[in-house]
C-alpha cells in the first residue's frame, strides 16, 4: 500500500518538551517558506499556536508550559497539525477553528476570513481621540465576516446598538455563533445584504468597515494561505475599490452629525487617494502594526459629497 510521504525535512524530536515541539515546527515552517499574517506573525508564533491548541494549554501559562513533556498521542496530534499546515498551507486559525481579536476568542472556519484587522487597536481605545466614546450609541460594521469587529464594538460600547452587515449568508452563520458566544445578541443585529442596502435610512455615530479591497492582479499573486479564505471577502475588482466606492458614496446619508467613518483599505491606499484626490483622508497610525485605514468625519463627507458620489 502506498504511504503518504512525510512533509518534514527532519525527524521529529523523540519525547519532546513543548519548547522542542515548537522549535521543530517553526524550523519546518521556515524551511517550507510558509506565509504568515493570518493572526500570527511568524513561524514560531504559528507553531506555538498549534502546540498550545492541541495540548489544551493556555497562553497565560506560557512560562511553565514550555518545559511540559506531552504524552505520545498528544505529540502525534501536534505533528498531524504541523503536517496539515505544511501540506495544504491552511492558516492555523482554520486548523484550530478559532482566532483571537481585540483580546476576544472567535470561532472561525473557511466561510469567513481570519480576523486580523488593525482596527482592533482602535476599538480597544473606543476610537478616541476621533470620537468621544461616551457618545457612541449607534454603530454599524459593513462586511462583518465572523462578526469580530461588530462584537468587539458591542463590548467596547456597552451603551450602543450595533448593526452588522454581510453579503455572504455563510459568513452570517459564523457571525451568529460568535454573537451567541459573546452574549451580545440583545444589542447586535446581523443583516444580509450589500453594504448599506439592508439598513434602510438608519444613521450611526460610527461606521466601521474592513471590506474586501484586494485588486484582481493582487489576488493572483497571493500566497496559498489566502486561497483558503472566501474569494468574496478579499477580491474587489480591477483596482480593489469596488466595495469601498459604494461605502464612500452612501456614508454621508448614514452618518449622524459628529459621526465618523473608519475603513480599512490596506494596500489600496494609494489607488484610493488617486481616485479621490480632493478628499482629505486621515490615515491612522497603529502601535501594534498594520495600516491602510482611513478616517473621514461627517463634515468631510458632506463637504466632498460631489467627488465622493462621482468617482468611477
Ligand atoms: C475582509 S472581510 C472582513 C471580515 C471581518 N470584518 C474581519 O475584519 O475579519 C470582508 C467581508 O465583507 C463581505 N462582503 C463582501 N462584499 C460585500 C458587500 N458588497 N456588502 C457587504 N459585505 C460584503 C465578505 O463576505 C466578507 O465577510
Amino acid at each position: 500500500m502506498p504511504t503518504t510521504p512525510s512533509p518534514f525535512t527532519r525527524k521529529p524530536p523523540a519525547a519532546p518538551t513543548v519548547a522542542q515541539l515548537i522549535r521543530f515546527g517553526a524550523r519546518e515552517f521556515d524551511a517550507a517558506g510558509l506565509a504568515y499574517g493570518h493572526g500570527t506573525v511568524d513561524a514560531t508564533d504559528d507553531a506555538a499556536a498549534l502546540v498550545f491548541h492541541a495540548l489544551g494549554l493556555d497562553h497565560a501559562d506560557a512560562g511553565t508550559a514550555y518545559a511540559v513533556k506531552p504524552g505520545g498521542p498528544q505529540v502525534e496530534q501536534v505533528l498531524g497539525l504541523f503536517a496539515e499546515r505544511l501540506r495544504r498551507r491552511v492558516p492555523v486559525a482554520y486548523l484550530m477553528g478559532r482566532m483571537w481579536f481585540a483580546g476576544l476568542e472567535f470561532e472561525v472556519d473557511q466561510r469567513v476570513i481570519v480576523p486580523r484587522s488593525p482596527l482592533a487597536e482602535l476599538i480597544a481605545r473606543g476610537f478616541a481621540p476621533w470620537i468621544d466614546p461616551a457618545r457612541v450609541l449607534r454603530v454599524v460594521d459593513l462586511g462583518t465576516g465572523s462578526g469580530c469587529i461588530a462584537i468587539a464594538c458591542a463590548l467596547q460600547f456597552p451603551q450602543a446598538r450595533v448593526d452588522a452587515v454581510d453579503l455572504s449568508p455563510d459568513a452570517l452563520e459564523v457571525a451568529t455563533r460568535n454573537v451567541q458566544r459573546h452574549g451580545v445578541g440583545a444589542r447586535l443585529q446581523l443583516h444580509l445584504g450589500d453594504t448599506f442596502e439592508p439598513l434602510g435610512d438608519a444613521v450611526y455615530d460610527l461606521i466601521v468597515s474592513n471590506p474586501p479591497y484586494v485588486s484582481d492582479a493582487e489576488m493572483d499573486a497571493l500566497p496559498r494561505e489566502y486561497l483558503h479564505e472566501p474569494d468574496m471577502a478579499l477580491r474587489a475588482g480591477s483596482d480593489g475599490l469596488d466595495v469601498v466606492r459604494r461605502i464612500l458614496r452612501e456614508a454621508d446619508a448614514h452618518l449622524a452629525p459628529g459621526g465618523i467613518l473608519v475603513v480599512e483599505v490596506g494596500d489600496s491606499e494609494g489607488r484610493l487617494q488617486q481616485a479621490y484626490p480632493g478628499v482629505p483622508f486621515v490615515w491612522l497610525e497603529f502601535e501594534h502594526g498594520g495600516g491602510g485605514v482611513f478616517l473621514l468625519t461627517k463634515d468631510d463627507l458632506r463637504r466632498h459629497r460631489h467627488e465622493l458620489s462621482g468617482a468611477s
